[in-house]
């Protein structure tokens, strides 16, 4: 038996720890931090629920910040928790500023440290996650990729050891909710929503909150989509609408809503006729659930959903938002992208069998 230190703080990672503590706790004992850096309760506490993940045995109640002073924060109270625990590795989770403090912290105290959805990469340095990605593949020891191109991706960052293509843990997720979500959500009955009579939204990338005129520009397109638009509204976004002075309320078609649990999402995703988004969970999320997308930003990581003819990088103007959702078709084709469901139990393998094979830390 090995102890593994996860650390998570925002919602994506929280989805994607769910079945990572089920088949970790199976064999293993892990050691679950939340930093706090997601606090609400329908951005953390609902997850924890809805997806029976178990209590963090460290809560550090970091909050919000500036990216500086959010990881700044984040540094000496995972340390001590490190410290602490001593474990035998420490599993981070995508791209946040979670992701990186748990990384660096981790890697100075030369614990190693393994890194879900590791090699993915917008090549855009103006996005904190670019940032928060690169930083943590070149820190992780074990990089655990959802997809060929995240492989390839490392290869030329001249990151070739410790790579293991193992496909994506959100698929876990989603893919072991589906039938519950159909049954256990009634947000179409909720919302008076018809099966593929609605569009799904989400917008929370700063690229579209905080850039003056593009927030105005999506909510527009968005307005003027003919049907309803169902739009869960992330607190950076919520933030952004009153601080620009934006009412959605003057758009009548969409029905903008706090942000939704996990089975609700879930349902929505699948019963709507089109998702409109700039997250990089939904996209996906929306290729798996049959779903045609468009992604309101200049690039994405997820490309192979591009490729399928599922997903299309969309401006961020009302005008084009308008013409694209006009233009949505849905392909013949639905090839397998990111894997089969099982990202989590091989993952625990890999790390299993490095650890193994690596034998114990020096401390
Ligand atoms: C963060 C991640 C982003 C991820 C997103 C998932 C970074 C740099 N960004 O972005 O990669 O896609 O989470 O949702 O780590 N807030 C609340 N309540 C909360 C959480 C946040 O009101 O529970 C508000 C605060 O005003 C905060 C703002 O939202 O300042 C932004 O939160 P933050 O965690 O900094 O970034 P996100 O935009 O959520
Ligand atoms: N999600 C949710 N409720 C919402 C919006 C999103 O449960 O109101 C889920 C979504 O289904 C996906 C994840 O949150 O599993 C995506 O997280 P987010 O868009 O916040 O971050 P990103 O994936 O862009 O990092």
């Amino acid at each position: 038996m090995v102890k593994i230190l996860s650390i998570v703080g925002a919602r994506p990672q929280f989805i994607k720890a769910a079945p990572m503590s089920r088949a970790l706790r199976a064999r293993h004992q892990e050691v679950l931090v939340h930093t706090g850096q997601h606090y609400d309760d329908n951005m953390s506490e609902v997850f924890f629920r809805e997806l029976d993940i178990p209590p963090p045995e460290h809560h550090l109640g970091i909050g919000s910040g500036s990216h500086g002073t959010m990881t700044g924060a984040m540094l000496p109270a995972i340390e001590a928790v490190i410290l602490e625990e001593k474990p035998d590795l420490v599993l981070v989770y995508g791209d946040t500023n979670s992701t990186l403090a748990g990384a660096l912290a981790a890697a100075k105290l030369q614990t190693p440290v393994a890194h879900v959805e590791a090699g993915l990469r917008s090549f855009n340095r103006s996005m904190p996650e670019e940032i928060n990605r690169v930083v943590a593949d070149h820190l992780s020891e074990l990089l655990l990729c959802p997809s060929e191109t995240a492989v390839s991706n490392l290869a030329a960052e001249g990151i070739t050891r410790g790579v293991w293509m193992v496909g994506d843990v959100m698929a876990d997720t989603l893919l072991h909710s589906m039938e519950r979500a159909r049954q256990e959500s009634n947000v179409l009955e909720r919302m008076q929503l018809s099966q593929k009579g609605f569009i799904l939204a989400t917008i929370h990338r700063p690229y579209n909150t905080d850039h003056p005129e593009r927030l105005g520009q999506v909510a527009a397109g968005l307005g003027s989509a003919g049907m309803p638009v169902v739009f869960p509204v992330h607190p950076r976004t919520g933030r952004a609408l009153q601080n620009q002075g934006l009412d959605l309320g003057q758009h009548p078609n969409i029905l903008a809503c706090p942000p939704l649990g996990y089975l609700d999402m879930v349902r929505l995703e699948q019963a709507a006729r089109l998702v409109v988004t700039d997250s990089g969970g939904v996209q996906k999320e929306a290729y798996w659930a049959h779903t045609p997308c468009l992604t309101l930003r200049p690039d994405t990581e997820w490309v192979e959903t591009i490729e399928a003819g599922w997903n299309r990088l969309v401006a961020s103007d009302a005008q084009v938002i308008r013409q694209a959702i006009g233009a949505v078709s849905t392909p013949g084709t639905h090839p397998e992208l990111y894997g089969d469901g099982h990202a989590a139990p091989r993952m625990v393998q890999v790390m299993e069998d490095w650890l193994q094979d690596r034998g114990p830390i020096q401390r």
